[in-house]
This record gives C-alpha cells, structure tokens and sequence, in this order.
C-alpha cells in the first residue's frame, strides 16, 4: 500500500469496511436507506468503481477485493470523490456471496476483467464456472443482471458457453451473443490502451428469468 492508500484505509475503513464475520448483511442499514444495490466482483484499484459510483449516485454498490492496495486505492478515491454510497469487503468473493448477501437481494452484478487464467490447464481456476453462476443468480432479484466483460476472447468464449447453460439465466442481447458496452461500465485506461492496440473487448449481459 502507497503511504496515501493507508492513511485513506485508516480513516475510512471503520464507516465503509464489512466484515463476513458480521454474516448476513442488512442493506438498508449498510446504507441508511433502501436503494438499487450493485456488487461489484474484484474491483482492483477501484477506479472503474468509484467513477460508476459518482454516475449514479441514487445507486449503492457493495465492492468485494482480496488485494488490500485496491481497497486501500479505492477508499482513497471515496474520500476525494466524497462517494457515499459505496461499502467494502477486503475478502474473497465466494465467501461474501455465500454468507453475507441475502437471496434476491441484487439489482446487478458486475465482473469486470476477472483473472483470464490463460493457461489450459489452470482454465479450472476461472471464477466463471456452473455452479458459481448459481450462487450469484441466488443474490440476483428476479430481472437483476449479470454483467461480465473480459478482453481475453476465449474466456469470453467460456463465458458465453457455461452462461448458456446456466438455468434460470437469458441473455438480454439474444441467445449467442454478446452485448454491447453499456454505458454503466466506464472504459477504464488500461482498456483505452487495449483499443489502440486493437484489443477486443467481450461484455455479456445475462438476465436472472426465475
Ligand atoms: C484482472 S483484475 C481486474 C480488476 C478490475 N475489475 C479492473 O477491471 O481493472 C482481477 C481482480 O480480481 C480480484 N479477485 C480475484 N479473485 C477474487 C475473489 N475470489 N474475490 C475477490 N476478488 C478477487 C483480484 O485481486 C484482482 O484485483
């Protein structure tokens, strides 16, 4: 952590951290009020977080990162930004889906460029499995979204396919295809950078029908 990362995390921390310790969470009083609430999965250094956090601020979005320079950078950002309406888990996000949040309880959830894991034989590591997909449509209300983007076409690919399988779940852009960016996920610079080296980029939308 940057020395400014820790004096933010050591100011904020206490009002905007979340513990799994603490188990089921209550949003309303997570929040203070009753909202449309997003989870953002692995946010990284936060920034694609924080911009979305300013740009609907009627929104309340949960944050899950295990690299504590992330959440370090990203309470930096609130404090800047005085962004109120965001909450943080420093934890693994299995463990906050299966004992924090409760069932039908999500608008959207977001998966912005997880691990690739490029190698063959470490594709099991993936996030983006079956029976993951059913943990989160779990969260997700009935009509809450799925939202997923990758710039590694053939995880885009093994998205697409498990999410095809995945009961329960119907792509918003039609069967087999992939969505355009809409314009809750920001470009971030590194996919800017991505753009003029002429890199691709996968967004999948996947509706919860039931
Ligand atoms: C390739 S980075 C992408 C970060 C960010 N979403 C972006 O678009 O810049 C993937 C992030 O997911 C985080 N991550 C991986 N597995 C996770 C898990 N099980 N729970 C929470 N965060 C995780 C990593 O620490 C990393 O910051």
């Amino acid at each position: 952590m940057t020395t400014s990362q820790q004096k933010a995390f050591d100011r904020l921390w206490p009002k905007k951290g979340l513990a799994v310790e603490n188990g089921l969470l209550d949003l309303e009083s997570a929040f203070g009020r009753r909202s449309t609430v997003v989870l953002e999965i692995g946010f990284g250094m936060g920034q694609s977080l924080a911009e979305m956090a300013a740009n609907e601020p009627d929104a309340d979005f949960i944050g899950v990162e295990v690299h504590k320079p992330g959440v370090g950078a990203l309470l930096r950002h609130m404090e800047e930004q005085s962004l109120e309406n965001i909450r943080i888990f420093w934890d693994d996000a299995n463990e906050v889906i299966d004992k924090c949040l409760p069932d039908a309880s999500l608008d959207r959830v977001q998966l912005f460029f997880p691990d690739p894991w490029h190698k063959k034989r470490h594709n099991k590591r993936r996030i983006v499995q079956l029976e993951f997909v059913q943990r989160i449509r779990a969260k997700l209300k009935s009509g809450g979204v799925f939202h997923m983007a990758t710039d590694w076409e053939p995880y885009a690919e093994h998205m697409m396919e498990v999410m095809s399988e995945a009961p329960g779940m119907e792509n918003i852009s039609g069967v087999g295809q992939f969505s355009p960016r809409p314009d809750t996920r920001p470009v971030t610079k590194f996919e800017k950078r991505g753009e003029r080296l002429g890199h691709g980029v996968w967004d999948l939308m996947f509706r919860r029908v039931d």
